[in-house]
């Protein structure tokens, strides 16, 4: 059984309910484990368990929060460990064109430095969820297909 961590930041909740759809997606796909934490909780000496790690932070100015960043810096213990490995982000902000999708770059981008396999979608949230503000019927559908598609992605990888 393939084992999924959803870790996000929230301040205000919304980034917090769009990690529970997350959850909930990961659910729809059969033999999925899953631990949904704060990013606080989140001993980075322990991502190494996961077969996927879906990251959920607030945007700020254009990018993650500085508590979900602490995590990533503190993940370098196991640089080079996490290769083949899926992962996934998503984001809540304010406005439509606030710099979500450059938040989610910023958080894909430092899984690929760890050598992780990210899927795109060709319809819906390309990168992966944005809600503005909180969660709404959209984001929620679009936050069932990130956990689907990472649950789904890494039982095939694992074989
Ligand atoms: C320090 C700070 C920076 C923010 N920067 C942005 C931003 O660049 N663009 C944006 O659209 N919203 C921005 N916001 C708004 C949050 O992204 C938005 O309120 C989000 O829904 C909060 O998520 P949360 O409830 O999970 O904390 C910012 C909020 C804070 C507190």
């Amino acid at each position: 059984m393939v084992k999924i961590l959803v870790a996000y930041y929230s301040r205000t909740d919304h980034t917090a309910h769009m990690a529970e759809e997350v959850v909930a997606g990961i659910a729809e796909a059969d033999g999925a484990e899953v631990d949904c934490l704060p990013v606080g909780q989140v001993d980075a000496k322990g991502l190494g368990e996961y077969d996927g790690i879906i990251l959920g932070s607030p945007t700020y100015y254009g990018s993650m929060a500085a508590e979900v960043k602490k995590l990533l810096d503190d993940s370098v213990c196991l640089h080079g460990k996490l290769t083949g490995r899926v992962g996934g982000a998503f984001t809540s902000s304010a406005n439509i064109g606030g710099g979500n999708e450059t938040a989610i770059m910023d958080l894909l981008k430092a899984l690929l430095i760890h050598g992780m396999v990210v899927q795109g979608t060709a319809m819906g949230d390309h990168y992966g969820p944005v809600a503005i503000g909180d969660i709404d019927d959209r984001s929620r559908k679009e936050c069932r297909k990130l956990g689907r598609n990472v649950a789904s992605l890494a039982s095939r990888l694992r074989g």
